[in-house]
């Protein structure tokens, strides 16, 4: 047993303890690299650093009901490579902006950008031959369906590539392979979101969009969750990752946005967010208040 299979029980002499060495260790993280990042940033910062962007939101705004933005004026980049996290409190708009980014919602004025080329309201069919794979907040697997199938409808855009696509997914998660045949609502929460993830793959997608992957599981299958989004990321996969669970997210990806009320409230590299006494003080003290237990690094 190994405790890199997220489906097997997590091994008791060595535990993934929250914010351990052995966990800090398995993300990649360089502390010291960390240490020396910057300040948070300003607006006009923002926009000098998003210069080589390969996805980006510019002033988006954008709302599901006539005469309600949700989104107001949200600037929003990732650079190729990147895993990028945004936090905030419930009805932020995070689910918003990645549902703006993918064209799920549409965009009342500003402008989303893919590597220069201007997607703003392409359909989400379009923007996954782009390249672009969205995991959704919620019904993120067909339960009557088997994992296998599941597999196929997340290749159904380049069914030949089924075959090599499925074992590139079975490299990441093999129980997903070894129980290819079962329902999917066989499996449980942390499972799922496998299985949610290992779908979104299915298309070799240079961006990957996932909202809230660790919501409703263990702390210790949140864990297994956030390495393997890290593995996903180190294998080349640029990541935008909306999480609830504001602390852990903030410790392992490279950058942060603090979204409140459809702004960017804060943005900064994880470790500077986590640090900083306002958004601790606005948005850690009961978003990461669960997680907290046993943290060293923060
Ligand atoms: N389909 C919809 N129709 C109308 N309003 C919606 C819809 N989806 C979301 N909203 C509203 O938009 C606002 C932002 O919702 P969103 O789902 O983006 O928030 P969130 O930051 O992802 O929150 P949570 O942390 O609870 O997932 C909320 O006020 C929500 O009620
Ligand atoms: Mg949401």
């Amino acid at each position: 047993m190994t405790t890199n299979d997220p489906f097997d029980p997590i091994d008791p002499v060595n535990p993934l303890e929250p914010g351990s060495h052995k966990f800090m260790g398995e993300l990649h993280v360089d502390a010291e690299q960390a240490s020396r990042s910057r300040s948070l940033d300003t607006r006009d910062h923002h926009l000098a650093t998003s210069g080589n962007a390969l996805l980006r939101a510019d002033e988006v705004v954008a709302g599901y009901v006539p005469g309600v933005n949700i989104l107001n004026s949200c600037d929003f980049y990732v650079d190729e490579g990147e895993m990028v996290g945004i936090i905030g409190p419930n009805g932020a708009g995070k689910s918003t902006l990645l549902k703006a980014l993918f064209g799920l919602v549409r965009v009342r004025s500003g402008n989303v950008t893919l590597k220069g080329d201007d997607i703003t309201n392409l359909r989400a069919d379009r923007l996954v031959r782009q390249g672009l794979g969205f995991v959704p907040q919620t019904n993120n697997v067909f339960p009557s369906l088997t994992i296998e199938e599941n597999l196929q409808m997340g290749a159904y855009l380049a069914p030949k590539q089924f075959k090599d696509r499925f074992d590139y997914v079975a490299g990441i998660f093999p129980r997903l392979a070894e129980r290819r045949k079962q329902r999917s609502s066989a499996l449980s929460g942390g499972e799922r979101q496998m299985l949610a993830m290992g779908r979104a793959l299915m298309m070799d997608p240079s961006v990957l969009l996932l909202d809230e992957p660790s919501a409703g599981l263990s702390p210790a299958l949140q864990d297994e969750v956030f390495v393997r989004v890290r593995e996903i990321n180190n294998a080349g996969v640029t990541v935008i990752m909306v999480e609830q669970n504001a602390r852990r997210c903030l410790q392992i990806v490279d950058r942060g946005y603090v979204l409140d009320q459809g702004r960017n409230a804060y943005t900064g590299t994880g470790r500077d967010l986590a640090h900083d006494p306002k958004v601790i003080a606005l948005y850690l003290g009961t978003l990461g208040a669960e997680r907290d237990e046993g943290t060293k690094d923060l």
